[in-house]
């Protein structure tokens, strides 16, 4: 039976095989999975299978990666649409809305696949859930300016009102997003009723940089199990 890893490094290589080619601006995500879709990337740059990419990382992390892999990088101050953006996600609800952020990259990784014309999610079929906000975490970006103002007012909103709220540490110390922020990590007893709602709340509230509902977001979703992979579109 395939280790998770191997679930991943099949959707990754997949994502960039079926979806990237030359020529295009691509999105990239940040996290186990997506890791292996940067790699893939780089290996058919340096065959010359592709040629002309540029992309757009959603990290430091990814940006690293990318850089030690020479695949030429970009910023959306030069190039604001992109082809494709790839990307892991935490969960993935029947209508492809999605959790992200558990690896602390939300806003970046939100900025960049709302800018892609196909925004392709890679994961293993795990991820796949009946409604958000179940499986663990649903993370929010905050200033660390008054967080816990910030904290109080947010696990208030009517629309998830009594989720228990905490702020992610790292080391017995806040956990610093790549903008210098913190996150507020979200646990539901059952999935969220009104995702659209929690989301207009949660930016509503001033000290919330971003949240980790991607909704509307998936152009598709390929996942690894034990039945092999699929493919699902909206
Ligand atoms: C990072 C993310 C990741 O895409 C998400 O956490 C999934 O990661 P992995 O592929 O390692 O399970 O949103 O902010």
């Amino acid at each position: 039976m395939a280790s998770q890893d191997e679930l991943k490094k099949q959707v990754g290589y997949k994502s960039v095989d079926d979806y990237v080619t030359s020529g295009m601006v691509v999105g990239l995500g940040t996290g186990s999975t997506a890791a292996f879709a940067v790699e893939r990337l780089g290996e058919l740059l340096k065959s010359g299978e592709l040629k002309d990419i540029v992309a757009i990382p959603t990290s430091i992390r990814t940006k690293e990666q990318a850089e030690s892999l020479d695949i030429p990088l970009v910023t959306l101050d030069t190039h604001s649409v992109l082809d494709v953006a790839i990307d892991g996600a935490d969960e993935v609800d029947p209508d492809l809305n999605l959790v992200k952020g558990r690896g602390g990259a939300l806003l970046r990784e939100k900025m960049v696949e709302v800018c892609a014309k196909k925004f392709i999610v890679i994961v293993d079929d795990s991820k796949f859930v009946p409604g958000l906000g179940i499986s663990g975490a649903m993370p929010v970006e905050v200033t660390p300016f008054c967080w816990e103002h910030t904290l109080n007012t947010v696990k208030n909103l009517p629309s998830i009102k009594g989720c228990d709220a905490k702020l992610r540490e790292e080391d017995g110390k806040p956990y610093v997003t790549d903008n210098d922020n913190y996150i507020v990590d979200l646990y539901f007893t059952d999935p969220i009723k009104d995702a659209n709602q929690a989301g207009k709340e949660m930016l509503e509230t001033v000290g919330v940089v971003e949240h980790g509902l991607f909704l509307d977001m998936s152009f598709a979703v390929i996942s690894a199990g034990t039945d092999g992979i699929t493919v699902k579109t909206k």
